[in-house]
């Protein structure tokens, strides 16, 4: 992968036709040593959220040495690029082939389930293996964060018990997972997830071995500045203390967004514009799929220069693709002067953003580059190097 000092001195130096990916490798670095070293417990990756091999390799250099995986791909894939990282599989409906793979092929031990089928297919997959962590995966409110995962998965608590004593039957250690929504804004979803956890330890009176409170950390976006992941560490590692487990109980947590967001951005190009509307040549089904899709915005600068003084207006951008869907509303606050040939960078895009990248329409992305510049907003720069944000700060 070649290596530029900025996103500017792409810009100016390739003037790209394609959209191009910006990753920082330094910034996957810091998020996974700021997990590694501040969360009270173990932090996983999930791997969803972006799975680059060359993320994974600078996760690992951070610290981290366990990995959500969702599907067998990504168990392959991890296997293949990190052999001695350990694998969690913590989707809670699996194929059942998956699941034998992942056990018998890539040494994978720990799995979740929410339902009584489930936990029969891991057994009759795994041989009857004794040597399973497994995690029963509880519902819980996603009302503090801004994507739900709410309904799709998860046991109620009041049919918990009986769940939760068959998993203890069978497991070598049991566990319990639950994730709170993704983009988390508040601590306080994870207070009101462990008390519901407490309640199940409760109702079910089995021995606990893990609490897995997920993912859901959130990360900064215009609009969306939460506070510092240190007070969702504290509030989560009081909820846990409190909790009737064993003295020997192991934390986890499963971040996504939060240790890849900050990891990549796209240079696109302005195509057309049409008043406050930009005609750019990534979108939808490109790395925007979240600014279609859910109306997040990103931060975004324009990479001019020399630079312009113009004050800035809100635009929304249409993506390359021939439909109308193709469009993300912003609104997206850029210079006014902005013109067809300009390329602008959006930021915060490492986390499902590469990863949703489709070639619908024959649209894709070109080259992946390295920039040693910073990310366009941070949740850790702050905390450790003020300094290295200044003149990077984009408004958001
Ligand atoms: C089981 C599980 N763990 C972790 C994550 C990562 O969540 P986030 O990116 O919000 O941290 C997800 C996201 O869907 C998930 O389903």
């Amino acid at each position: 992968m070649h290596k530029h000092h900025s996103a500017l001195g792409v810009a100016s130096s390739l003037r790209p036709v394609q959209p191009v990916t910006l990753v920082r490798p330094h910034a996957a670095q810091r998020a996974a040593r700021f997990f590694t070293e501040k969360f009270p417990g173990r932090s996983l990756y999930a791997v969803k959220a972006n799975p680059s091999p060359d993320l994974l390799l600078n996760l690992w250099e951070g610290g981290v040495t366990h990995y959500d995986v969702a599907s067998i791909a990504e168990v392959r894939l991890v296997h293949d690029t990190l052999p001695e990282a350990t694998l969690c599989f913590m989707h809670p409906v699996k194929a059942e082939e998956a699941i034998a793979e992942a056990y018998f092929t890539h040494g994978v031990r720990t799995f979740s389930l929410d339902s009584q089928e489930e936990l029969d297919k891991i057994v009759r997959a795994t041989n009857g293996a004794t040597d399973l962590t497994l995690c029963v995966r509880l519902r819980v409110s996603s009302d503090h964060s801004k994507l739900s995962l709410a309904s799709k998965f998860g046991v109620d608590l009041a049919d918990a018990a009986p769940l939760l004593m068959a998993t203890r039957q069978v497991a070598d250690a049991l566990g319990i997972c639950f994730h709170v929504g993704s983009q988390a804004m508040s601590p306080a979803a994870y207070a009101e997830a462990l008390t519901r956890v407490r309640a199940a330890i409760v109702s079910a009176a089995v021995t606990v071995d893990v609490v897995d409170v997920g993912g859901g950390f959130p990360s900064v976006y215009p609009g969306m500045e939460p506070v510092a992941l240190e007070q969702y560490f504290h509030v989560i590692h009081e909820g846990f203390e409190s909790l009737p487990v064993s003295y020997s109980a192991e934390l986890w947590c499963e971040p996504g967004r939060a240790l890849s967001a900050e990891y990549a951005s796209v240079l696109v190009r302005v195509e057309r514009r049409r008043g406050d509307e930009l005609y750019i040549n990534d979108g939808a089904y490109g790395a925007l799929f979240d600014a279609a899709h859910i109306g997040w915005r990103f931060p975004v600068a324009l990479l001019r220069e020399p630079e312009s003084h113009a004050k800035t207006i809100g635009f929304s951008f249409y993506g390359p693709t021939c439909d109308d869907m193709d469009r993300m509303a912003g609104p997206f606050e850029l210079p006014a002067d902005v013109q067809p040939g300009d390329y602008i960078e959006i930021g915060m895009l490492g986390a499902y953003g590469s990863a949703m990248r489709t070639a619908f329409n024959g649209f894709t992305n070109g080259e992946t580059v390295i920039v040693e510049d910073e990310p366009m907003a941070s949740l850790y720069i702050e905390l450790a190097e003020p300094a290295k944000l200044a003149g990077r700060v984009i408004k958001l």
